[in-house]
């Protein structure tokens, strides 16, 4: 299936487009063998939820009517619009020196953030000098360092009813999903602002995105089934999108140390993704109406 219109990438990264990557869509979980996990004495094969939709791994590169069709033009915003960039040098000195890369637990990445207290300042401050612009004024939120095991093909999980002692062989991964939260309905998804992702581990890390916007997903849907009679709703949308439109294409974003995203994570089906990768992967997240 081609790519329609929906929402567009706003490159700023010196690579271009030969960071960015198209497919063929995407399948139930059990279509594809998961690749093991191997780290530091944890062995084990991911597991995922019952309908989880993963990426197909045919990627290749855009072609020139492709690139034109996703570029942003001028009428950017906070939700119809994926930013890419490098976080400033200064910023990226800082992350350097906490020396968080080369961590091989959550617990270690932890450790290093609040063993030095004037680091840390030192971080806060290069960090708000560097959102404050691109929030254009509007509150924004730190949300969370998150860790990812190498190797994880999706990453995205919901962890809250795993028992507090959890090892990561018990997560069952979501697969590709919208963010959306029972405050919001798919008529008011895009207003809920967008968040910025930076990659903070050694290894190149993936954002995989579907260019749709919540209603234009249901206007799809609309088309094949009826939507009341389904109840389609913000919980349960990926299911029906991907149910009927397995064809339409995901775009991949390689994301390198110390590159951002910025993306409308609830107004759009989404992941994140380690496959391929050695290290541990940290990411540094806040939430806002960020644009650039
Ligand atoms: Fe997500």
């Amino acid at each position: 299936m081609k790519l329609k219109k929906g929402i567009l990438i706003h490159n700023q990264l010196e690579q271009g487009y030969e960071v960015v990557h198209i497919n063929s869509g995407t399948v139930l979980h059990t279509a594809l063998v998961t690749e093991p996990v191997n780290f530091h004495g944890m062995v084990y094969t991911p597991q995922y939820e019952d309908n989880a939709r993963i990426a197909k791994r045919d990627w290749r590169a855009l072609n020139r009517e492709e690139i034109r069709g996703i570029q942003a033009k001028d009428k950017r915003n906070d939700y119809n619009t994926i930013y890419l960039g490098d976080i400033p040098e200064a910023l990226k000195a800082c992350f350097k020196r906490l020396d968080l890369a080369n961590s091989k637990s959550r617990e270690e990445v932890f450790e290093k953030f609040s063993g030095d207290a004037a680091l840390t300042k030192e971080l806060s401050s290069n960090l708000n000098s560097f959102l404050s612009p691109l929030a254009d004024n509007k509150p924004f939120n730190f949300h969370c360092i998150g860790t990812n095991l190498p190797n994880i093909e999706m990453v995205a999980c919901n962890t809250t009813k795993l028992p507090k002692d959890f090892k990561p062989k018990d997560i069952k991964y979501m697969g590709m999903h919208n963010d959306g939260t029972q405050s919001m309905t798919i008529h008011t998804a895009h207003k809920f602002g967008n968040r910025i992702s930076i990659n903070l581990g050694n290894d190149t890390r993936s954002f995989l995105f579907v260019n749709l916007s919540m209603i234009q997903a249901l206007n799809m849907i609309g088309k094949k089934i009826d939507l009341k009679k389904n109840n389609v709703n913000i919980a349960n949308i990926p299911k029906f999108f991907f149910e009927h439109f397995p064809d339409y294409p995901v775009i991949r974003v390689q994301q390198k140390p110390y590159q951002y995203y910025i993306a409308p994570t609830d107004n759009c089906f989404h992941d994140g993704s380690t496959l391929g990768n050695k290290e541990l992967d940290i990411t540094m997240v806040y939430f806002g109406a960020f644009q650039c």
